[in-house]
């Protein structure tokens, strides 16, 4: 059983989390798995699910080096009973919990006129109906600890291109989520944060539409613009830390929202036009 929670120095730093609980879907590989460490980093205590659990193994025993415990429960976050079950499983480890961080996701692509409704069904179930749900049995505890809830959108909850549209649409949704819970949470001493990313390291690039992980396939993302896990994680958890409600990073992210919150005929006159080769406009997505 965790102890009660404590303030202290470690390492320079300040262990602005020491002795709290954090549950973390889709801890075992890029943005999860930064965060989970970050967390330790900063005297955490952390909970680790998600579909497999080598990779969950590993980011434990990482924790578990920078001095906190480490939990690992494999959930689906499609399966509300093993979701409930992981919640049950670290307040048995741990008697407590303060954050959840909903990440667990996944990017199915391909156009619309593609798409087939299994592979929407995926997309929505895992990264729509799956966080709203990982919140829904997280809430009874964080109630009791004025805990806090990050919600792991996307800048592409404001900007759309070719290909994107049911990933587009989940984090879309995922910002409607945050909105409402974050009023919805007015009073109750728990705080929501709507965590948006721009591109940052991890494996989302490498699963395909079925969910399976290939690790051979290309990264086709931009890395130039690309944030690195730990620099992700940083800014995340010190927004949790504050309760922001919302915040939308790295600066290319950043850069695209602006457009597209102000100025969206600019942009998207621009994607149309000019950029229309560099977001795939006009081809099927296997050309690309
Ligand atoms: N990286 C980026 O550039 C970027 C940008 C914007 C937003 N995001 C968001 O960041 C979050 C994390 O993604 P990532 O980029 O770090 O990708 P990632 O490395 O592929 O991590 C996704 C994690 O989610 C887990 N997961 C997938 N389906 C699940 C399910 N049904 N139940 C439980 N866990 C599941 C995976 O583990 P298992 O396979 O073991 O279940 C994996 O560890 C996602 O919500 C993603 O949309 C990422």
């Amino acid at each position: 059983m965790t102890t009660a929670p404590t303030r202290r120095r470690s390492f320079g730093r300040t262990r602005r989390f020491d002795g709290l609980v954090v549950w973390i879907t889709g801890a075992g590989s890029g943005i999860g798995r930064a965060c989970a460490l970050g967390f330790a980093d900063r005297g955490a205590h952390v909970v680790l699910s998600g579909r497999r659990e080598a990779p969950l193994s590993l980011v434990a025993d990482a924790c578990r080096a920078r001095g906190v415990e480490a939990t690992v429960v494999v959930a689906d976050v499609t399966d509300e009973a093993s979701l409930e079950a992981a919640v049950a499983v670290a307040l048995e480890a741990h008697g407590r919990l303060d954050i959840v961080l909903a990440n667990a996701g996944c990017s199915v692509s391909g156009r619309v006129e593609e798409l087939s409704s299994t592979e929407w069904r995926r997309q929505l179930d895992i990264n729509v109906i799956g966080l709203a749900s990982t919140v829904r049995v997280a809430l009874p505890a964080l109630r009791e600890t004025g805990g806090r809830i990050g919600l792991v959108g996307s800048v592409m909850a404001y900007v759309s291109v070719p290909g994107t549209a049911a990933y587009a649409a989940s984090k879309a949704a995922v910002r409607a989520i945050g909105d409402a819970l974050h009023l919805e949470l007015v009073g109750t001493g728990v705080s929501s944060t709507l965590l948006q990313p721009g591109f940052v390291e991890s494996d989302i690039a490498r699963v395909d539409n079925a969910g399976v992980l290939d690790l051979t396939r290309p990264e086709t993302r931009p890395t130039a613009v690309m944030w690195s896990g730990a620099r992700a994680a940083n800014v995340m958890l010190n927004a949790l830390h504050k309760r922001q409600r919302e915040l939308v990073f790295t600066g290319h992210g950043r850069l695209v929202t602006r457009l597209a919150r102000h100025i969206p005929g600019l942009l998207y006159s621009m994607m149309a036009g000019p950029l229309a080769s560099a977001v795939g406009a006009g081809r099927p997505s296997s050309a690309r």
